[in-house]
């Protein structure tokens, strides 16, 4: 194993009606910016229950955050923030308004260019606001991790930032939410959580034992409770289940002295920028191209997955297929297709893609192994 430090600050309050702790939890005598998305929070009584519970603080909204945050939204909310003097953001929704969240929280004292400086070169921010969430959608752990991911349409381009001052002060994790959630979206979630995982298990062995059986207890419980969650009224412990379990899938409980391989997320983060897939499809999409490309670096753990999660004792490249054709099942019984060409999405794109990480010089994954050339022959691998 690896040394670490390891320090989560970030307070979760989980379950029914914890919603209502708000009141208790907010900064008192701050003026409150309260974040929301498309407003699927105004139809599912999130909107009342967080406003009930903020009754006598001084809050002012900033709605229309969209799926996959825009940068150039989000720098509407840092003038108004700037303007109003706002002391503490609260984040209601799902990954993509808690991370814009965190670029306003971490852009309202920064005295750069905010997409060239942090977002681009990934330089410190200065003053951060303190910011909580209200999680309406669990997939991304961003309502307990202090990464954030953005998009930016104006260039079709998309990148991840990530710094301790960027964790949520508190964050509220009430399962009820999920019942709203469109099926598309609930499968998005899961695909998405799954691959969080693979994405920290996927790498070297290195005798990190408590950390790889938490993994393969958030990959076993994702594939247990999938049924559930996936059906018309699903439960609350299900819900609840789920939950949890796209938290603990980023929260870095399971990666302290663990090498990672963030590669499929990184060209899933191009495919969104160039093609506008939902990020959780993305990753369904490459990831078994990245366990085909890379099996001789991932061998041991591929093996490892297969009989420690699905109980298949299988080596080589039997194993490779077994993980392969056990996580593509998967993503499909999810109602989640898993070719570039099931989305229209051709040799033209992968081209581009290619283009820009030779352009970047990127050499991606836990040792720099993954290089644009290996990047190409994930992709071609998924036409
Ligand atoms: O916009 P609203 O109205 O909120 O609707 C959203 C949106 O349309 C809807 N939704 C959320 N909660 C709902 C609901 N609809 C009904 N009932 C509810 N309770 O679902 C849609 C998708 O929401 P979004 O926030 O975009 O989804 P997700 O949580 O999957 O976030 C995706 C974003 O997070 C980034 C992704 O790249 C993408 O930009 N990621 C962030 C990470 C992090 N911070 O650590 C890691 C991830 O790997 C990921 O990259
Ligand atoms: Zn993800």
């Amino acid at each position: 194993m690896n040394n670490f430090e390891f320090q989560n600050p970030t307070k979760v309050v989980f379950g029914k009606g914890s919603i209502a702790k708000l009141s208790e939890l907010m900064y008192k005598g701050e003026k409150i910016m309260m974040t929301y998305g498309g407003g699927s929070i105004k139809k599912n009584g999130v909107y009342d229950q967080v406003m009930k519970a903020l009754k006598g603080f001084s809050v002012i909204e900033f709605g229309g955050i969209e799926p996959n945050p825009d940068y150039d939204t989000l720098m509407k909310a840092v003038e108004i923030c700037r303007k109003e003097g706002v002391g503490m953001l609260l984040a209601v929704g799902g990954g993509s308004v808690i991370d814009g969240t965190k670029l306003i929280a971490a852009a309202v004292d920064f005295k750069g260019d905010p997409w060239n400086d942090i977002l681009v070169k990934g330089a410190e921010p200065g003053e951060v606001l303190p910011l909580a969430s209200v999680l309406t959608m669990p997939a991304t752990g961003s309502e307990m991790n202090c990464n954030a991911v953005i998009s930016r349409r104006a260039t079709k381009e998309k990148f991840a930032m990530g710094h301790p001052k960027y964790y949520p002060v508190f964050s509220i994790l009430d399962p009820e939410v999920v019942y709203s959630i469109p099926k598309k979206q609930r499968a998005n979630g899961l695909t998405d959580s799954f691959i969080h995982v693979f994405e920290q298990y996927l790498t070297d062995d290195i005798n990190a034992k408590i950390q790889d059986r938490w993994a393969e207890g958030v990959f076993k419980t994702i594939v247990e409770i999938a049924p559930d969650v996936m059906a018309d009224k699903p439960s609350y412990d299900a819900c609840a289940n789920y939950m949890w379990s796209a938290t603990c899938a980023l929260n870095f409980f399971i990666c302290p002295g663990v090498n990672q391989d963030w590669s499929t997320h990184m060209i899933g983060h191009e495919l969104t920028a160039l093609c506008g897939l939902d990020h959780g499809v993305t990753l369904a999409i490459v990831l078994p191209g990245t366990m085909s490309v890379m099996r001789e670096a991932k061998m041991k753990k591929l093996e490892m997955f297969c009989k420690n999660v699905w109980g298949v004792d299988a080596k080589g490249d039997e194993a490779v297929n077994v993980a392969i054709q056990k996580s593509e099942s998967f993503f499909n019984s999810l109602g989640i297709k898993t070719r570039l060409s099931d989305y229209g999405i051709g040799e033209d794109v992968v081209n581009e893609i290619v283009r820009r990480f030779r352009e970047r010089g990127a050499k991606l994954g836990e040792h720099g192994i993954v290089t644009p050339d290996k990047v190409e022959a994930i992709l071609r691998d998924r036409l």
